[in-house]
């Protein structure tokens, strides 16, 4: 088999074969494809896209690349929950203990952060002592033991993507539809969950703009669940302005903690307890969603979930003082308000404004290597369709370094303050199954 030829029959609009796909991908994982020639049928996947067939082979083959978790003596449906990517995203924080209070078993291995913030991973580790380098078998023996445990991605699962997101990230071709769904994919199913929540953020501040493409993508994605055997279901979510208040990994952490105790931002929790009953349905621990939101609810109000979160941060070396203290984590050098120009209503708060002024500060990387200041982020105090007088705060910033005036003038041009009456963006767009 030669590459070229697979070049030009994909540029050409046809569809590979099984042997083409395992040949392409096996090729380049080892070296033998180079760079320049996986670039070129990269560019002809984003202007001919694939099947679904070979959206599913492609995933698979990016799956057997690597390692492939297995966590079969996990008792139960082991549900997993993906988030496509936004800005001030502190879901996972408090999902992954709100699912396992309610008895499903949550083992989830997540990636640090590239862009805005940092990841789960990141966040997490603003929480003195705790700690995600756990093996495998330490792993599982959590999970049995307390139905929950997040620890940091194995250095070889889909090396196969890592490859190929590298190469994308500098051709212009990361934004193709059967190229984000096998990328997403094949981490999840490699990592061994039986069942996959997908949240595909759209908006200014996710990689999907408009709704017609946020469905494609979720649609790609469960339906590529289906032709390997897992269950996937995919809730397309607000990403315009930024999820909850918090942008910023310590500062997300307290509003995890915030929203576990039923006290933290009305979206944050709405969106938690949809993605969550979602979660407990695909377990098979309640029949239809409304069910299963009673369950989390329940467990919010009785204090289980919070109790959940202090467990979970025992068993893997963290303070769980933190949860009824939150002081006890980072906290930045300075404190400074961003207050309104004029007064009127909040129309828009741009994302990815947002995320870029959160990682000026040193919440994010803006490379693999830079380090990242896990005390430091931004809190809203306004979100859209608040009333807004002129001199409150919009926002407060939180830095280790004194002149933020850089950090200011993109939060004011995040911003748009309107003087007409201003329709909030729906949380929720649809649920794909
Ligand atoms: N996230 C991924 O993991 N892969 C993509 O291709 C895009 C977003
Ligand atoms: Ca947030």
């Amino acid at each position: 088999m030669r590459m070229i030829d697979l070049i030009e029959k994909k540029r050409d609009g046809q569809s590979l074969t099984e042997e083409e796909i395992r040949f392409l991908i096996k090729g380049y994982t080892e070296g033998d494809i180079p760079d320049y020639q996986m670039a070129s049928f990269l560019m002809a996947v984003y202007f001919q896209g694939m099947s679904p067939e070979e959206t599913a082979q492609l995933t698979m083959e990016m799956v057997k690349s690597g390692e492939q978790i297995d966590l079969s003596t996990i008792k139960g449906i082991k549900v997993d929950k993906h988030s496509t990517g936004g800005v001030g995203d502190t879901t996972t924080l408090v999902l992954a203990p709100l699912v396992a209070a309610v008895g499903v078993p949550v083992a989830k291995m997540s990636g640090r952060g590239l862009g805005h913030t940092g990841g789960t991973i990141d966040k997490l580790e603003s929480i003195p002592g705790f700690h995600v380098e756990v093996d495998n078998k330490e792993f599982i023996r959590l999970v049995n033991e307390n139905r929950i445990a997040v620890i940091g991605q194995s250095g070889n699962l889909t090396p196969a993507d890592k490859k190929l997101y590298a190469l994308r990230d500098v051709t212009g071709t990361v934004n193709s539809i059967p190229l984000i769904a096998s990328s997403v994919m094949s981490k999840k199913i490699a990592s061994g969950s039986d069942a996959i929540v997908l949240d595909v953020k759209l908006g200014a501040g996710a990689f999907m703009k408009n709704i017609d493409d946020a469905r494609r993508l979720a649609e790609e994605m469960v339906e590529i669940g289906k032709r390997v055997g897992r269950k996937v279901m995919a809730v397309i979510s607000d990403m315009s302005q930024p999820l909850g208040y918090a942008v910023g990994n310590a500062l997300e952490v307290k509003e995890a903690i915030d929203t576990l105790k039923g006290e933290g931002p009305a979206d944050l929790k709405e969106l938690c307890l949809t993605l969550g009953s979602h979660m407990i349905c695909l377990a098979g621990k309640a029949q239809t969603p409304a069910e299963a939101r009673n369950m989390l609810e329940e467990v919010i109000e009785s204090g289980k979930a919070l109790e959940k979160f202090k467990q979970f941060l025992r068993a893997q070396g963290g303070d769980d003082s933190c949860a009824d203290h939150p002081e006890k984590l980072l906290t930045a050098g300075y404190v400074m308000e961003v207050e309104a120009k004029e007064d009127g209503i909040v129309s828009a708060i741009t994302a990815n404004q947002i995320g870029t002024a959160a990682m000026m500060l040193g919440a994010g990387r803006a490379t693999k290597e830079s380090e990242i200041d896990l005390a430091v982020g931004l809190v809203l105090n306004k979100k859209i369709g608040d009333p807004v007088k002129k001199g409150e705060s919009l926002v407060t910033i939180y830095s280790n370094r004194e002149s933020v005036s850089d950090v200011t003038g993109k939060i004011y041009n995040a911003f748009t303050i309107s003087r007409e009456p201003v329709q909030v963006p729906v949380l929720v767009y649809d649920v794909i199954t």
